[in-house]
């Protein structure tokens, strides 16, 4: 019986696992290449990221596709410019409905992501 527990347990976190992926569907995170030299990241200073996850918990694909963003890593033009006209992230990342462009908020996007 206790044997036959272990083992329903351990199968029900393989499959929480597997569901995981599947049931967020999106990839996790994202990181931004800098297309032309002046805006090379730096150690100190690394690219955005997009962390899929994190926004999946609060809206839905088409909260984001396909607009403001194409459904393809790469394909939007996003820049601290447009950022700060509210497109893109600053359709939300404005202060009022999630964290703006303010100094004290820089490293939460441009942050090396985790392993
Ligand atoms: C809060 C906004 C947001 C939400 C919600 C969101 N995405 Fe995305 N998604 C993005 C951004 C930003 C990118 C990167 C676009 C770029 O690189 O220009 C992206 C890229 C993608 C890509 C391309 C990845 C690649 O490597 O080319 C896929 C696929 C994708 N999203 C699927 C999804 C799915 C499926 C969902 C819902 C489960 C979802 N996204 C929800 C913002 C969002
Ligand atoms: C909501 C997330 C977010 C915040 C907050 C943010 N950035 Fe960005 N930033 C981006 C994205 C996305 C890009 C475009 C992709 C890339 O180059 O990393 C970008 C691009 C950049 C670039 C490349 C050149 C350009 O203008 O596109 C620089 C430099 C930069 N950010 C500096 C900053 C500084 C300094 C701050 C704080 C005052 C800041 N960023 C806050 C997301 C953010
Ligand atoms: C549809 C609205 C929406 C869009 C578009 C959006 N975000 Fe967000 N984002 C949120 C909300 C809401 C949160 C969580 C609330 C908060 O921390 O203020 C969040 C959280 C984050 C976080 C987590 C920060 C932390 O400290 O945990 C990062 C990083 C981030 N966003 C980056 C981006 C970037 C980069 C883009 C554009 C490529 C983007 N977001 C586009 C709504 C959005």
């Amino acid at each position: 019986m206790r044997k036959e527990m272990a083992v329903a347990v351990v199968v029900l976190a393989g499959l929480l696992l597997a569901a995981g992926g599947a049931v967020y569907g999106a990839p996790g995170d994202l990181v931004f290449e800098r297309k032309t030299e002046d805006q090379q990241g730096s150690e100190s200073f690394p690219p955005s990221i997009f962390p899929h996850w994190v926004h999946r918990i609060q809206y839905r694909c088409y909260a984001c596709h396909p607009k403001p963003f194409v459904m393809q890593k790469g394909a939007n033009t996003i820049s601290m410019e447009t950022i700060k006209k509210g497109q893109f992230c600053g359709e939300c990342h404005n202060g009022k409905i999630a964290f703006g462009p303010d100094f004290q908020n820089c490293t939460r996007c441009h942050t090396v992501p985790e392993e």
